[in-house]
């Protein structure tokens, strides 16, 4: 058996659990309701950018999953049209069950999109990339994303890098907390390789140049969050590092963010 049928493997059976589990909930694929909120934040924040707005017709999502996010869109832009695609045919079959005028789904892999060369003009991804199980996968996607989107299109996209990461794993060592592993269906990106694969492809744009001065759109917009909930609360109660977003948890999640601690990082890329 190849290493890559038996990473698709983990991913379908990973994510056929998380389908039976939390059908068409916004919980599918994310129980910390903190991190989903803010992902939202972000994502709206982006797509409320003048620039992107103007050029904002087509839209894709890879790897959409139920499709939660992607109805939370559509309906914010009836004008805009939205097609959500996802490798996993059960978590694909709640998304297509959504009645959502302007948005359409089906079954792709982001190594090889069934989209002609510069025909998207947004492309976004809320932890899929990371599903890719080698950094030669991770490329593929990349490049297909690159490919499919029109010149000066943007991909936005929220996933997880080591640099975080490991800060985050730094601050809990430093108090006597263990490691949180990786789980075994991710695989993070290394930001050296990544920005220096990036580089002759997409431009890296703040979104304060696209005039936002909003905190959601900083690459860093989870840290004070991670912070909070996976360093301070388990070490003030002891108790299980994930899911516990108490008031105290809360407090610190919704100050500005601080510091690199975030493994789940937001980044506009624009297609050179
Ligand atoms: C962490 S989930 C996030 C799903 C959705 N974006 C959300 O926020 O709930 C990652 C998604 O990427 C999909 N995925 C994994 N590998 C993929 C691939 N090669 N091509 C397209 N989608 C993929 C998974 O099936 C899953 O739905």
């Amino acid at each position: 058996m190849s290493q890559s049928v038996s990473n698709d493997q983990i991913i379908q059976s990973h994510y056929k659990i998380q389908a039976e589990k939390h059908k068409e909930s916004s919980t599918s694929t994310m129980e910390d309701v903190i991190i989903r909120q803010k992902e939202l934040e972000s994502i709206y924040t982006f797509f409320n950018l003048r620039d992107v707005r103007v050029i904002c017709n087509d839209v894709l999502e890879i790897g959409c999953g139920n499709g939660f996010t992607l109805e939370q869109l559509a309906s914010k832009y009836p004008d805009t049209k939205f097609h959500g695609l996802d490798f996993s045919h059960d978590l694909l079959n709640i998304a297509a069950k959504r009645k959502i005028a302007n948005g359409t789904f089906s079954q792709g892999d982001v190594r090889k999109l069934e989209f002609a060369d510069h025909s998207v003009d947004i492309i976004y991804t809320e932890r899929c990339l990371i599903n890719l199980l080698s950094w030669e996968d991770q490329q593929k996607g990349l490049s297909e994303i690159h490919r499919v989107l029109r010149k000066g299109g943007y991909y936005f996209m929220v996933e997880s890098f080591t640099d975080g990461f490991d800060n985050l794993n730094k601050a809990r060592n430093e108090l006597g907390l263990g490691n949180i592993p990786v789980a075994h269906h991710n695989l993070y990106f290394d930001k050296e390789l990544f920005n220096s694969f990036i580089a002759p492809l997409f431009s890296i744009v703040e979104g304060s140049a696209l005039g936002s001065d909003s905190n959601a759109l900083l690459p860093n917009f989870l840290s004070s969050h991670y912070f909070s909930a996976r360093v301070l609360h388990p070490l003030l109660t002891k108790g299980d590092p994930n899911l516990k977003n108490t008031e105290f948890v809360k407090f610190f999640s919704f100050l500005p963010p601080s510091g690199n601690y975030a493994p789940i990082q937001a980044h506009i890329l624009q297609k050179k």
